[in-house]
């Protein structure tokens, strides 16, 4: 059924129309004035002109900041339930893409704490170590060393926590309730969770002694925990955050959401260049039954996995990509030439990736908040 659908940050269920998700959250929609506006500053994202970065909350305030030369920081975060997939490092790319564009500090949060209270069979050994393997995998997207920290829950704590209470103070049961759907059967550790998310937004202002403008581009289902966040900045004497919102990465399956529950629709960063090939093979495609069949009535990209992965990340160019559309529209290429090229992209770009990841390891203790070990 239309509209029978559920975004949550813990939960993504049914067939996502991000329009009325963005209409049912009250965001606003990245139109053809804000992205001129963002033209100014460099040559769009690829994630910009394809509408996956679609949504946002006051993104004009953080550009007129910009403009009166006051520099915004970056927050992005990541919940440490297990190996980083492709759907992860989407979002990540274009805060990259950012941080370059403006020369701007990036704040990474790793939330051991929320992983370790929200999954049932967690321990926070597992969820930290985690968290330390996905920041090898932010690092390795080449964020600058010197502008980019890391933090991590469980370890910053002390410099979080003030902040957290403050945030916590202010939010009642009721909203918690409403805004995340807890009930009686929920931890208080997951009740509380919320204001540590929220410490981000305001550490930047928290470190300078002045109010800082925070911008964070994440996935729209982050969005419950930033509501509540900018409902409680003023009353605290800080500046709402502002949010840049990007689609969910599908799944190798068909569905919007890549997912860890379901491995097979999914590729990790550490998988290697066998499972890559074996999971792209079994992509669900817009494919026909049979070759004659296709090569008369040509294939369905839209609903195609192979072809949302192109368009999501694994091809750039806007022309190759249309060129792509009408060859498979018109029959002319066929589902297993598609996955043989993907899968070749694909593994072009984990090899290099699995590299950059291996140095990260060298750098990774002098990106960390307030110099943590792991
Ligand atoms: N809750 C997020 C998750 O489960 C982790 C997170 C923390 C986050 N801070 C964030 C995500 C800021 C996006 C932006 O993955």
């Amino acid at each position: 059924m239309a509209g029978d659908f559920k975004v949550t940050p813990w939960e993504v269920t049914g067939d996502i129309d991000y329009d009325l998700l963005a209409e049912r959250f009250g965001t606003t929609a990245i139109d053809e004035k804000t992205l001129s506006r963002m033209k100014k500053y460099g040559e769009l994202h690829m994630m910009l002109r394809r509408n996956i970065f679609y949504s946002h909350r006051d993104l004009n305030v953080i550009f007129d900041e910009y403009e009166k030369g006051n520099k915004f920081v970056l927050y992005t975060g990541r919940g440490p339930s297990g190996h980083t997939h492709l759907g992860h490092i989407m979002p990540w790319m274009f805060n990259k893409w950012m941080q370059d564009v403006f020369g701007v500090e990036m704040h990474f949060q790793l939330t051991d704490d929320e992983k370790f209270l929200f999954k049932q069979d967690a321990t926070l050994q597992e969820t930290k170590r985690m968290a330390y393997e996905n920041a090898l995998d932010f690092i390795a997207l080449g964020f600058d060393p010197k502008l980019t920290k890391i933090i991590l829950d469980t370890e910053n704590i002390k410099t979080m926590y003030p902040i957290a209470l403050k945030v916590a103070k202010k939010i009642n049961l009721s909203t918690a309730k409403a805004v995340f759907g807890f009930d009686n059967t929920t931890n208080i550790g997951s009740i509380f969770y919320t204001s540590m998310q929220s410490v981000p937004a305001f550490l930047p202002s928290e470190l300078a002694g002045h109010n800082v403008p925070v911008l964070i581009p994440c996935g729209i289902d982050q969005d419950p925990h930033f509501r509540a966040c900018r409902d409680v900045a003023q009353g605290l004497g800080y500046l709402k955050p502002c949010q840049i919102y990007c689609k969910m990465f599908p799944g190798l399956s068909g569905s919007d959401k890549m997912s860890s529950s379901d491995p097979f629709s999914t590729i990790y960063t550490t998988d290697n260049a066998k499972e890559v090939k074996k999971k792209v093979g079994k992509a669900f495609t817009g494919g026909c039954v049979s070759v004659d069949e296709q090569r008369e009535k040509g294939g369905n990209p839209e609903v195609c996995a192979i072809f949302k992965y192109n368009y999501y990340l694994f091809e750039n160019d806007d022309e190759k990509l249309n060129e792509l559309t009408i060859k498979c529209r018109s029959g002319k290429i066929l589902c297993g030439e598609c996955k043989v090229a993907l899968t070749e992209k694909i593994n072009k770009f984990l090899e290099e990736h699995q590299a950059k990841r291996e140095k990260a390891k060298d750098v990774i203790h002098d990106m960390t908040f307030e110099g943590f070990r792991w």
